[in-house]
């Protein structure tokens, strides 16, 4: 399913919790049916969204518990079980300490990689976009979220670190499709932008020479805003939509939406 989309990137703090929160809300207000799965165990995007104890029944199995078991072996329970519901159109599930250890698991398990998938396989039935925020590492979990995506989206904040992570996730993910055959479309988000200065324009120019179409024509620009409405447990959509950075995350939720819309690519696999 083309809407299953995997936020990922090596380096940590640039943008994929960010991006993840609010694009999952975006697409929720959007009208769609949105599933943010948190393979993160910190569960910041869980408890970004659902941290509130007067948002969302506890669910009564955690993620870890779900993706344990291949649903192919049979006896194992569903994310449908697993979830929370947030808002209207948009649930939320993982994020617990537990998916350290599943990683252990599954890696030790012929086919692990494969679990969250197989668990996939069927989310088109109840839902029309998931969103999967993975950790801040090229572990299992993060792969088996890019081999269950149709598309990867890498945010990308102006420094070196987050440039050498997005190029290992880019030939990180050449490679699992070559091991398993499957295929994602994979695109850059500019993050954390500075707009006007002039070193960010000099700077997306390089993006853009290196990448190409697959640097997305619109990003996330820094603001403080992010942090405060985190604190908040709320997202730019509640606590300041018409806020430059609001428009932003509004205008890359579309952006995205009416290419999904569009038949034909103009990127390359
Ligand atoms: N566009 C942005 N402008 C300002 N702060 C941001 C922006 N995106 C993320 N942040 C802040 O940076 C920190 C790390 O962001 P986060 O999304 O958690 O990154 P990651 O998931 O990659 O570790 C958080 O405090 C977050 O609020
Ligand atoms: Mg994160």
């Amino acid at each position: 399913m083309e809407r299953i989309v995997a936020i990922a990137q090596q380096k940590g703090g640039c943008g994929k919790t960010t991006l993840a929160t609010h694009l999952a809300w975006a697409f929720a207000a959007s009208g769609r049916r949105v599933l943010l799965i948190d393979l993160d165990p910190q569960g910041h995007a869980r408890s970004w969204l659902a941290g509130s104890p007067s948002r969302g029944e506890p669910a009564p199995v955690a993620l870890a518990e779900v993706l344990e078991h291949s649903p192919l072996a049979g006896g194992g329970t569903t994310i449908g079980r697993a979830v929370v519901s947030i808002a209207d159109g948009l649930e939320v599930v993982g994020g617990e300490l537990s998916l350290a250890r599943l990683e252990h698991h599954l890696v030790a398990r012929p086919g692990g990689i494969e679990c969250l998938a197989e668990h996939l396989a069927d989310a088109a039935r109840r839902w029309e976009v998931v969103i999967i925020d993975t950790p801040p590492a090229l572990g299992l979990l993060t792969s088996s979220a890019v081999i269950a995506a149709g598309e990867v989206l890498v945010p990308l904040s102006p420094d070196p670190y987050a440039y050498q992570g997005a190029h290992r996730l880019m030939t990180t993910v050449e490679h699992l499709e070559r091991e398993t055959g499957h295929r994602s479309r994979r695109y850059l988000v500019p993050t954390l932008l500075r707009r006007g200065e002039r070193l960010t324009g000099e700077w997306l120019a390089r993006a853009r020479a290196q990448w190409g179409c697959r640097l997305l024509p619109l990003g996330l620009r820094r603001s403080v805003l992010f942090d405060r409405a985190a604190a908040r447990g709320r997202v730019l959509a509640q606590t300041a939509p018409r806020a430059p950075a609001g428009r932003d995350v509004q205008a890359l939720a579309d952006h995205l939406l009416e290419r999904w819309d569009r038949p034909g690519e103009a990127c390359p696999r």
